[in-house]
């Protein structure tokens, strides 16, 4: 069993409280620390939403959504009922500035932290953080916790960031991105800079390229609204696969407080070469997927689960190849690869070194293959070192790549928390390294607004890819071009 740290009391108001993310996720979530000793029992989770309920009623709600995401074995009814009994509800249209307010006001307690989730919209965030100033909620120790997508461009994620710096210092704001929750991401700390062999290896001297794939074998889920709006550039691109990108191409940093962390993320955001409207063409590939099957099933495609015959310039697949202009990494490409409907749910992270120099080995002696460091992120999450070894026994010499592996789950044999829990608790105790700061944000969006833009501006629509395909052939040629190959190709 893992060391639990109690946090501080707290009261967490979570706007959008009869919401998927809440239902799903955040409840769910604050369940299991609820369970585990680290959210104590004077802690308390208020909803605010619009409908109306009384406290009995959103318990109800609460107790289905929990028997409903959390695994049978972890649920038991007297903690259950400990749990409801922390939680509240307020019925308030956060958007407006009216008496409702006082039932919140009233719930809260003077002297705990203050968590203000905002699992709303992110339209309405900046309203929401003028209400809580306004009524005089925000005392010294509130945070307030974003979802992203924080904006749909540079410029609405500026005017989202303004609005909300405006009631709460950069330190109380928590931008969520929940990939940087998962414990395999930030293993990616540990494996750098916990450990003397690889960071030495961490060089374009060594290394000869990184991919980067999150693969998911869902399509739009009920959220075609968002989505279609979005598309897998904003949604996934510019938050979780640059995050992951920065974690494997930083400096190490001074130390792990949250802003020296930061800065070096941000470094790496600053050194993407940005992807100019001449090399969008040659450099990105963007898809949609049309009917196919996963897993022997057959699935609609993009059109049909979005319900209209209409055209969409949507894209549910990008593939793109970004350089990271430094010193360490002069020379070796970073290919991302994401998109909805593909083979495997998939999130791995693949380091390939460069090849022999030099042979003493008979030509005929192996099926070569480069050394290749793959961190999987999810599932099976663990790591695997590909290293060239010899046959056993005698009959000449022959070589095989074969792997140094590491399961986390079989090596630690216990439960691997969901992203939300270990992010829940780093806010309640003001612990920002695993959130995006607001630099970073729109780094992000600056590298990736120009490719937007490229798209939007060319007639020709995403290549359609069937559901249960690898994507549009494009990708493979993106990193065929270059005498490579995508992982899942090779094994
Ligand atoms: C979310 C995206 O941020 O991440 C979704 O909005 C996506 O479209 C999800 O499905 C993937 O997260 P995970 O943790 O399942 O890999």
């Amino acid at each position: 069993m893992a060391r639990i740290i109690p946090v501080p009391p707290f009261d967490c108001v979570v706007f959008g409280a009869t919401g998927d993310l809440t239902l799903r996720k955040l409840l769910p979530a604050l369940y299991y620390r609820f369970r585990d000793g680290q959210m104590t029992e004077d802690a308390r989770v208020i909803g605010a939403a619009r409908s109306a309920l009384d406290d009995d009623a959103y318990r109800q709600r609460a107790v289905k959504a929990l028997k409903q995401h959390v695994a049978a074995g972890d649920i038991d009814d007297g903690t259950l009922d400990r749990f409801c009994a922390r939680v509240r509800y307020v019925r308030l249209d956060a958007t407006k500035r009216d008496a409702d307010w006082d039932a919140l006001k009233l719930a809260l307690r003077p002297e705990c932290v203050r968590v203000f989730y905002l699992a709303t919209s992110p339209d309405l965030y900046g309203q929401v953080c003028a209400n809580l100033g306004a009524v005089g909620l925000v005392t010294e120790n509130s945070r307030v916790v974003l979802e992203k997508p924080i904006g749909h461009d540079l410029a609405s994620a500026r005017a989202i960031n303004d609005e909300v710096g405006a009631v709460f210092s950069e330190t109380k704001i928590f931008r969520i991105d929940h990939y940087l929750g998962k414990e395999t991401v930030q293993n990616l700390l540990a494996l750098r800079f916990a450990n003397t062999i690889f960071e030495r290896l961490w060089t374009t001297d060594v290394i000869d390229h990184v991919q980067i794939t999150v693969a998911e074998t869902v399509g739009l889920e009920g959220r075609g609204g968002y989505y279609n709006r979005a598309g897998q550039l904003r949604d996934m691109v510019q938050n979780h696969m640059l995050q992951l990108l920065c974690l494997i191409a930083m400096e190490p940093p001074v130390s792990l407080d949250a802003d020296r962390v930061r800065d070096e993320k941000l470094k790496v955001l600053r050194a993407l070469q940005p992807i100019e409207p001449h090399d969008v063409a040659p450099l990105t590939v963007r898809g949609q997927y049309s009917a196919g099957a996963i897993g022997g099933q057959p699935v609609t495609g993009y059109l049909a689960d979005l319900g209209t015959d209409e055209p969409s310039a949507t894209e549910t697949f990008v593939a793109l190849k970004a350089a990271v202009c430094t010193w360490r990494w002069a020379n070796v490409p970073f290919y991302l690869r994401t998109g909805k409907r593909l083979p495997q749910k998939l999130s791995e992270i693949v380091v390939q070194f460069r090849a022999l120099p030099f042979s003493i080995f008979p030509a005929d002696a192996a099926e070569w293959q480069p050394n290749r460091l793959i961190i999987r992120l999810q599932p099976e999450e663990g790591m695997r070192l590909s290293m060239m070894t010899k046959d056993p026994g005698p009959g000449g010499l022959r070589l095989s790549p074969t792997g140094l592996d590491i399961r986390f789950e079989k090596t630690f044999n216990m439960r691997f928390p969901d992203a939300y829990e270990r992010l829940l608790m780093d806010a309640v105790r003001g612990d920002a390294t695993l959130f995006m700061r607001r630099d970073e944000v729109e780094a992000a969006w600056k590298w990736v607004e120009p490719i937007l833009q490229a798209w939007s501006g060319r007639p020709d629509h995403p290549r359609p890819y069937p559901a249960g395909s690898w994507g549009p052939t494009g990708a493979i040629a993106l990193i065929e071009r270059d005498g490579r190959t995508w992982h899942d190709e090779i094994e």
